[in-house]
């Protein structure tokens, strides 16, 4: 972690409109990094949607508080100031709101339906390249924004994340944190005329969530890239509103998928009401046998095991699961391809 990770962090810092960014090594340890920035610990809650991928909710585990489930909105399929409402406790000390398929949450509106003392922590990973709905790229609003740069994502360095945020103090100690909470960083202690002089003294207990020089160089052409890779997905996501509204078929897209400030990173549909798993499931089978690679984002984690299987029932949250099918949206898809998609989508719901 050298010049190229400092220059990706200022680009980013430039594009996302944001005073601090701390790249680290996924988004996994950026959500990790800022809960124990935030002083999150063992007996706290902390709330987050049920419908996410699950290193929202480990993230929490890893800081040793417990994951609380929280229900979405049926349209945005986000979690929203009511339904977070629902599941405050006077142990609760943060909440992740997820950017669902880059469906950017009015986080400006969460906050004031908040005690201050409670830390927002944006959960990013679909986030690049979207919008509040009052205004700023995903990433501006001053909470700590946690981005993922895995190889499917809007912008992919193989693995990596950061973390944008306003606070110089809070960033200090992030970038501290994800080295060891070393005195001096790795690049220095090898480049410093000195280094053998430098103190390794540890005062706290740091972790190995670094960024690297490779990742970072890849990062740095993928920001660059983002215009264009924006304008195709912007196209597929377009193709795929129009030929399936006018088809008239009772499938509906998440709120805003076609707004300014969604970053079109994931196209979920929502089968009709009368869709349930089974037909769902065999649906996607279908899909993959004409070689689309349709999938479902995702299990809800309330009902599972590792998270104590949660009694609350989260009635859109199961109802959604039933339903929804992610179509395949990627910068690297030609409009021909999105074109097959949902001729093969509509074939197949017409004729099953
Ligand atoms: C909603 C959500 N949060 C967090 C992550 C974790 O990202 P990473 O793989 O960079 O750790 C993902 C990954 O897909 C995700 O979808």
């Amino acid at each position: 972690m050298g010049p190229e990770t400092i220059a990706f962090e200022n680009e980013l810092a430039v594009a996302l409109g944001a005073r601090q960014v701390v790249a680290v090594n996924s988004c996994t340890s950026a959500l990790f990094l800022s809960l124990v920035a935030c002083g999150i610990k063992s007996g706290d809650e902390v709330i987050c949607p049920s419908l996410t991928w699950c290193s929202t909710a480990n993230a929490i585990l890893y800081a040793g508080a417990k994951p609380i489930f929280c229900d979405v909105d049926p349209n945005s399929l986000c979690l929203t100031p009511a339904t977070v409402a629902a599941c405050i406790t006077r142990r609760t000390r943060a909440i992740i709101p997820v950017h669902f398929g880059g469906n950017i949450i009015d986080v400006a509106e969460l906050r004031q339906s908040l005690p201050r003392t409670m830390s927002i922590i944006e959960d990013a990973a679909h986030g690049l390249g979207g919008r509040y709905p009052s205004g700023g790229p995903a990433g501006s609003s001053g909470n700590l924004s946690c981005f993922s740069f895995y190889a499917n994502k809007n912008l992919a360095t193989a693995d990596g994340g950061a973390i944008a945020l306003r606070s110089v103090e809070m960033s200090r100690h992030l970038r501290s944190l994800r080295q060891h909470a070393l005195p001096i960083n790795a690049w220095k202690r090898y480049s410093h005329p000195k280094s053998l002089l430098l103190s390794n003294r540890l005062t706290e207990l740091g972790y190995k969530m670094s960024l690297n020089d490779i990742q970072s160089a890849i990062g740095r052409v993928q920001l660059r890239r983002q215009p264009g890779f924006r304008s195709r997905r912007r196209a597929i996501a377009a193709l795929y509103w129009n030929r399936l509204h006018s088809a008239d078929r009772g499938i509906r897209f998440q709120s805003g998928f076609t707004s300014d400030y969604h970053a079109r990173h994931l196209a979920i549909i929502q089968l009709p009401s009368q869709g349930n798993a089974g037909y769902r499931d065999r649906l996607l089978l279908k899909l993959r046998d004409r070689n689309i690679g349709a999938t479902v984002h995702y299990a809800p984690l309330h009902r599972m095991p590792l998270y104590g299987e949660q009694k609350r029932r989260l009635p859109v949250t199961e109802d959604l699961f039933r339903r929804i099918i992610t179509l395949p949206i990627s910068s690297s898809m030609e409009i021909e391809d999105a074109a097959y998609v949902v001729d093969h989508l509509l074939d197949l719901l017409e004729h099953s």
